[in-house]
C-alpha cells in the first residue's frame, strides 16, 4: 500500500494567512497541519509516501519533512502546477503508485480515528469514510439505504441529499490510476474525486464506512480554530 498526501491548492478562503505560507503548513496547536494526515498514514504503517504540493512554498515542505528517514519512512515529492482537482493526485502519482494500491489523504483533513485496520486488510475496490455533519453542502455527500449501503454520491449537492459527508481519506486499488485518467472536468472546472467514487460505486465495489471519532476539514477559519482546540485537548495541554 502506497500513501499520498495531497497538499496543494491555493486556499484563497484562508487569506491573508495563506499569502505568506501554504494552508497545510499553518500551525494546528503545536505542529504544522500536514503532520496530522502524515501521522494518520504512518500509524497505519504506510511507509512509502508521496507528498503533492503547490509550487509556491514547495521548499518549505521539504525543509519540514525531509527524506522521511526521521519518521522511519520514505517521502517523495511532486509539484501540482495548478489546483485542477483531487483526482489529479492519481495522475501525478501514477509512476509512484506503480502496481500497488493507494491511500490518498487530504493535507487539511484531521482525523482522530486510527485507519490501520481498513488499510492493512484492504484487498480490492475502493473504501471511503463518511461522517454525519451539520453542513453537508460543503462536501462530497453520500446517501445510504436502510441497510446503510451507499446508493448515491454527489459533490456539494445543491439540494439536501443526506447529512453524511465523505471525508478526505480514500483507499483504492490500482485501477484508480486508469479511472482518474478518464475523469472529465466538472462544471466548476475540477477533476472531482466524486467521479472516482461513483465509478467504483456503480460496479458495487465501493465500501463506505463511518468515521467514529472527530474529523475536521481545516479549510475555513472556524474549522481551523476547532482543529487547534481539538489538538490542544488531545495533547492534554491546558487551554488557558
Ligand atoms: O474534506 C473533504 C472534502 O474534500 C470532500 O468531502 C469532497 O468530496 C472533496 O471534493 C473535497 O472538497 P473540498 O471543497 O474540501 O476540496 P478543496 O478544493 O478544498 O481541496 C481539498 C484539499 O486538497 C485542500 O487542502 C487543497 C487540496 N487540493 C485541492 C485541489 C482542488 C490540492 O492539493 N489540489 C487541488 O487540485
Amino acid at each position: 500500500m502506497k500513501g499520498i498526501i495531497l497538499a496543494g491548492g491555493e486556499a484563497t478562503r484562508l487569506r491573508p494567512l495563506t499569502r505568506v505560507t501554504s494552508k497545510q503548513l499553518l500551525p494546528i496547536y503545536n505542529k504544522p497541519m500536514i503532520m496530522y494526515p502524515l501521522e494518520t498514514l504512518l500509524k497505519a504503517e504506510i511507509r512509502d509516501i508521496l507528498i503533492i504540493v503547490a509550487p509556491d512554498h514547495a521548499g518549505d515542505f521539504l525543509h519540514l519533512l525531509g527524506s522521511g528517514r526521521e519518521f522511519g519512512a520514505k517521502f517523495t515529492y511532486e509539484v501540482q502546477d495548478k489546483p485542477e482537482g483531487l483526482s489529479q493526485a492519481f495522475i501525478i502519482g501514477a509512476d509512484f503508485i506503480g502496481h500497488d494500491s493507494v491511500t490518498l489523504i487530504l493535507g487539511d483533513n484531521i482525523f482522530e480515528d486510527d485507519f490501520s485496520q481498513p488499510i492493512k486488510s484492504f484487498k480490492s475496490g475502493g473504501q471511503v469514510f463518511a461522517k454525519e455533519v451539520p453542513d453537508p453542502e460543503r462536501f462530497g455527500v453520500v446517501k445510504f439505504n436502510e441497510q446503510m449501503k451507499a446508493v448515491t454520491i454527489q459533490e456539494k449537492p445543491q439540494t439536501f441529499l443526506s447529512s453524511y459527508a465523505l471525508t478526505g481519506l480514500y483507499i483504492y486499488d490500482n485501477r484508480v490510476v486508469e479511472v482518474s485518467k478518464n475523469v472529465k472536468p466538472s462544471a466548476r472546472g475540477e477533476l472531482e474525486i466524486t467521479d472516482i467514487h461513483n465509478w467504483y460505486l456503480k460496479r458495487g465495489e465501493l465500501k463506505v464506512d463511518i468515521v467514529q471519532g472527530e474529523w475536521i476539514d481545516a479549510g475555513t477559519f472556524d474549522s481551523l480554530l476547532k482543529a487547534n482546540l481539538l489538538a490542544a485537548k488531545k495533547s492534554k495541554a491546558p487551554l488557558n
